[in-house]
């Protein structure tokens, strides 16, 4: 489970809400593959996920370039990173069904990846905003 920490709030209302529910989802899922229900749960996340990212990271992006963020290249190239590691894990269940290997492995790299890019990467867009406001 992944509790929400006041230090992962980038401190714009609108992708903080996003990533909270991200992290909502993602609990979801983790939850299920503590039930052993994770096989059944994995397609529908990362349905949820490729078309949920695409949208957030688009926000995000569209904040970035109104701030002139100087780091939007290199942040915009993680989120497409991302997106096309989803893309592969969801080709993967589609075609070959679900294993306890792509569980483990959707459980880690969505995890570890949300929260450290939330709170480096993101929290890097939120101090930038805080000081050219
Ligand atoms: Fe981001």
């Amino acid at each position: 489970m992944i509790t929400w920490r006041d230090t992962y709030n980038v401190g714009v209302r609108q992708i903080d809400d996003q990533h909270q529910e991200l992290v909502h989802r993602l609990n979801d899922f983790m939850e299920a593959c503590t039930n052993q229900k994770g096989k059944e749960k994995i397609q529908e996340t990362l349905e949820f996920l490729k078309a949920y990212t695409v949208e957030h990271f688009r926000d995000e992006e569209k904040l970035m370039q109104s701030v002139q963020y100087p780091e939007l290249a290199v942040h915009k190239k993680e989120h497409d990173e991302f997106v096309h590691v989803i893309d592969e894990l969801l080709q993967q269940v589609n075609s070959q069904g679900t294993s306890i290997l792509t569980t483990i492995k959707l459980n880690r790299t969505l995890v570890d990846w949300l929260i450290n890019h939330i709170q480096k990467n993101d929290g890097k867009v939120g101090e930038y905003i805080k000081q050219h406001p």
